[in-house]
């Protein structure tokens, strides 16, 4: 039997996960690290943090599984988009890596509009300049930090960085590398045009791959300290939204995913190039080679609801102690009691600005309709709604664009409880699965690892043979009803609010 390794290079930690050729999970790890927000609205991490993680994971689960190191056939990476690892002339790490939720570019986003031009940018791109995307960092390092700009030989993505050091070689694929704002996302490489008018020199970026392509080897060394077998080969992988794609199984016509973590994914596959003008949603390669994908990105979806619970959910963590199961099982509890639409209370989850539909660092959370008759119950479940109407956002940009919205298949935290699962049918209208796999990216970049090895036939093949269905939702009509009503206010209150929130932000 022949095994396959997926790492995740996430913002929380680091999991690795190794699965055998039939897809079951043999054994994970997750190593946590800190992240550093050393100004408000600044996000930072330090690679090595990364790489000790990858280390101590790899181990994990090697020594877990008990397999022979030499049976897996091939190591897939994943990883947290955008960031930027500047590395020097002797492969030393410059500088801590400015994350995705990183907001510090925006006068650099508007310097890339204005230079390339807004309509150009996104021919080429497919994208607007967005403050988490890469290349606005790279200015701003060029314009803030030149002593260490002028050091730069190499710029890596987060789980490029990691690839380097586990096989020596600087390489890239193109899932991740959409989110760079420097790839030419039609032509599935990167844009010389945009690197010419940004002056940033084409050999400071690895060569860029499909996701399931073999980029290099398990270095000697790396055996040595991590158990695995040098020469094992290290495929390509994928962004952690591609990569979490191919893991949920959305790598064919009309599949839809929608995951609920700290932020909410609202991800389509897509045949061909689709560009929404108005640059709400992003159009990026998929990791199925010659396949694209348009996704949503809100800022916190499951991070509202973590953010409710941390700051008034001390009564639910008790209980749940007291019971021995999650706080936000008594969430949801609490969420049944209540009928839908909150009666009458809507929340706007905006708590960290937004990104999707609105990309707007101003944006703030609101509750919105309170009466008396509220109690605690109306507002958790206004939060659990308000982040799926926000998700449906997203849904009817991407339907708007002419792509194929079938099923939905719900993933993250969102899609673990059975009730969140039934609003997400009632308020999508339409039918929302749940499948048997729960490790996400790190699953779906051994899936790819999986192609590359040979071990399946291509991407869709690796899905068919380890992806099944679990639970499906159908929406109901009465509950379809309100929440059309409900939802058409939730989704008329942000432009009402737009010049309310940049009036706050300037005080
Ligand atoms: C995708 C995005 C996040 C990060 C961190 O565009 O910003 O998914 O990759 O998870």
């Amino acid at each position: 039997m022949s095994y396959l390794m997926g790492i995740d290079v996430g913002t929380t930690g680091t999991k690795t996960v190794l699965i055998n050729e039939n897809g079951d999970t043999v054994a994970t790890s997750l190593e946590e690290y800190p992240l550093y927000i050393p100004r408000p609205n600044w996000s930072e991490q330090n690679p090595e943090d990364w790489w000790r993680a990858t280390v101590k994971t790899i181990g994990n689960v090697l020594t877990r599984s008990g397999i022979n190191a030499k049976d897996i056939a091939g190591i897939g990476l994943s990883g947290q988009m955008h960031g930027s690892v500047f590395l020097g002339g002797n492969h030393d790490v410059l500088r801590p890596c400015i994350l995705w939720n990183d907001q510090r570019t925006a006068k650099q986003c508007e310097y890339i509009t204005e230079r390339i031009g807004k309509k150009r940018l996104i021919e080429l791109t497919c994208n607007p300049a967005l403050t988490g995307f890469t290349a606005g960092k790279i200015l701003w390092v060029r314009e803030n930090e030149p002593q260490i700009y002028e050091k730069i030989r190499k710029i890596l993505l987060p789980k490029d960085y990691v690839r380097f050091r586990l096989t020596g070689d600087f390489a890239t694929e193109v899932s991740d590398a959409s989110g760079t704002l420097l790839l030419d996302v039609r032509k599935r490489n990167w844009s010389k045009e945009v690197l010419s008018e940004l002056e940033i020199d084409p050999d400071f970026l690895p060569p860029c791959y499909e996701s399931p392509e073999i980029t290099g080897t398990i270095t000697k060394k790396v055996a040595d300290i991590t158990g695995l077998s040098p020469g094992t080969p290290v495929v390509g992988g994928g962004g952690d939204q591609a990569a979490g794609a191919v893991g949920n199984g959305i790598v064919k016509y009309g599949m839809l995913s929608s995951t609920i973590g700290t932020s909410g994914v609202v991800f389509a596959f897509s045949e061909e190039v689709k560009i929404d003008p108005e640059g709400r949603v992003h159009t990026f390669c998929h990791a199925v080679p010659g396949k694209w994908h348009v996704m949503g990105v809100m800022l916190s979806a499951g991070g509202s609801l973590r953010w409710f619970r941390d700051s008034f959910g001390e009564e639910e963590k008790k209980e749940a102690s007291k019971r021995g199961v999650d706080p936000y099982d008594i969430m949801m509890e609490e969420v049944a009691k209540v009928p839908p639409g909150a009666e009458g209370l809507i929340f706007l989850p905006y708590l960290s600005g937004e990104r999707s539909p609105y990309p707007d660092p101003n944006a703030r959370g609101v509750f919105f309709g309170l009466n008396l008759r509220h109690r605690k119950e109306h507002l958790i479940r206004a939060v659990v709604e308000g982040v799926t109407f926000g998700m449906r956002d997203c849904l009817e940009i991407i339907r708007g664009m002419g792509i194929p919205v079938g099923r939905v298949r719900a993933s993250g935290g969102g899609a673990r409880s059975a009730l969140w699962r039934k609003i997400q049918a009632d308020i999508y209208n339409l039918e929302v699965e749940s499948i048997n796999i729960t490790e996400g990216a790190a699953f779906g970049a051994a899936l790819l690892a999986g192609v590359g090895a040979g071990i399946y036939e291509s991407v869709e093949e690796a899905c068919e043979k380890t992806i099944k269905v679990s639970t499906v939702d159908k929406p109901d009509p009465d509950n379809v009803a309100v929440y059309k009503k409900f939802y058409d206010i939730y989704h008329s209150l942000y432009p009402a609010l737009f010049n309310h929130f940049a009036k706050l932000a300037s005080i």
